[in-house]
């Protein structure tokens, strides 16, 4: 029996930073950001959306009369939660018109969508007849004219795993690497993380090169069996130093047809940024919803990494008749629609906070058309909404 990912779903909200606009305002060469990091803009979160709401907006678009029913289980995998206790999935649930799942919410750093698809791969292959909702949604927040602030960003991706999947069939061979790294981290008490930046891309390139020496001795396979290799993307240059460091093993063919597709799949990352817990299927979704080379039976190989840290490296085939579980078109056009912010703007956006003190507080919706929103706050509990 083969399971894997049936269809899959993208939301990041409608308000983005332009950041070479971002870098001319901290004094920096642009070429840093669009070439040395890999980004040319960042989504930024208005306070109507949160992890949950985002959450939700993704997975409104890969559920439908047909699976709906058949959900089992719903993981959230956030590393921005909204409440140490409750999980963000028990929202999700009611906000989708979802009963009786076992709904939670994982985290592991960037890692936490990954465990949540691991554990679903599971879940299906004890429970072929149910379904299960996979959703990384995340806000990434490093802080005003940090190293890090280029690389935040905000948005969700939503993952149908069943039975006889349509788009990509998941191989049980994975490989993993873990250990009790200080790389990235957030205490509770900051709603900004702290990152030893250049300590965290080395220890990603050490993680990536783990897990890509244990599954090859695992399963005898090399870099040919791979029409694209796709990563966690923090930043678009990060896979990309990853994928360096093992193109010597292709022939020179094939390396460039690796690079091709590695650039394919950093499209939707450019435009979004960090997502953190969906950052891996944002890339996945962008190799897919912008190659043209890419056929039914094509080995694709995916590299989660989670700050802390834990790296999988794992592999799928992608089904026939594939592309029908694509909607690039729409994803293009939410991009395309979204509204640029001038400094001033993302400065106030990224500070407004939402009261602590159990105060009444009603958000200002005029510029979110997102169908689920954060209406407000009162008496500490969260209103959230689905508007359409
Ligand atoms: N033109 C072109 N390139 C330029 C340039 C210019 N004028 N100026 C600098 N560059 C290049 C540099 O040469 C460098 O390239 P290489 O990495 O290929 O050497 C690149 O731009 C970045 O320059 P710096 O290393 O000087 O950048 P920095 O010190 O400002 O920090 C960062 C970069 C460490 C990524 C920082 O943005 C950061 O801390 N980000 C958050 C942490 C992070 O994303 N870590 C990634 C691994 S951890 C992970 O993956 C989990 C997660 O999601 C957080």
């Amino acid at each position: 029996m083969q399971i894997g990912i049936d269809k899959i779903g993208l939301f990041t909200p409608n308000t983005y930073l332009d950041l070479v606009m971002l870098a001319n305002a901290r004094g920096v060469d642009p070429d840093k950001y669009t070439i040395g990091i890999g980004q040319d803009q960042m989504a930024i979160a208005p306070l109507s959306q949160d992890s949950v709401t985002m959450a939700a907006n993704a997975a409104r678009e890969v559920l439908d009369d047909d699976n709906r029913d058949s959900i089992g289980l719903l993981i959230l995998g956030t590393e921005s939660g909204i409440d140490q206790s409750k999980a963000g999935a028990l929202y999700v649930q009611r906000l989708l018109g979802l009963k009786n799942a076992r709904a939670f919410e994982i985290k592991e750093a960037c890692y936490g969508a990954t465990a949540g698809l691991m554990t679903a791969y599971d879940f299906v292959t004890a429970h072929p007849n149910q379904k299960a909702l996979v959703i990384g949604s995340d806000i990434a927040r490093y802080g005003l004219d940090t190293p890090g602030e280029v690389t935040q960003g905000a948005g969700a991706v939503a993952m149908i795993v069943s039975a006889a999947p349509h788009l990509l069939a998941l191989e049980p061979a994975t490989a993993i690497h873990s250990d009790d790294i200080q790389d990235f981290w957030r205490p509770n008490y900051s709603k900004e993380a702290f990152a030893r930046g250049k300590y965290s891309t080395e220890q990603y390139i050490e993680f990536f090169q783990a897990t890509w020496a244990d599954y090859r001795a695992q399963t005898g396979r090399t870099i040919s069996d791979f029409k694209a290799l796709t990563f966690h993307l923090p930043y678009t240059k990060m896979g990309l130093k990853a994928l360096r460091t093992i193109l010597p093993e292709a022939t020179e063919a094939e390396q460039a047809q690796l690079l091709d597709r590695y650039q394919e799949s950093t499209l939707y990352s450019r435009q979004i940024g960090n997502i953190y817990t969906g950052a891996l299927y944002l890339g996945f979704l962008s190799l897919l919803e912008h190659s043209t080379q890419l056929v039914a039976g094509d080995r694709i190989g995916l590299f989660s990494y989670g700050s802390g840290a834990i790296s999988e490296f794992f592999t799928g085939i992608l089904q026939p008749s594939f592309e029908k579980q694509l909607a690039g078109a729409d994803h293009k056009a939410m991009l395309a629609a979204r509204r640029q912010l001038t400094m001033p703007e993302y400065e106030n956006q990224f500070q407004a906070e939402l009261p602590e003190d159990g105060s009444e507080y009603e958000i200002d919706l005029a510029m979110d058309n997102a169908p689920v929103i954060l209406k407000g706050v009162k008496e500490h509990e969260r209103n959230y909404q689905v508007r359409i």
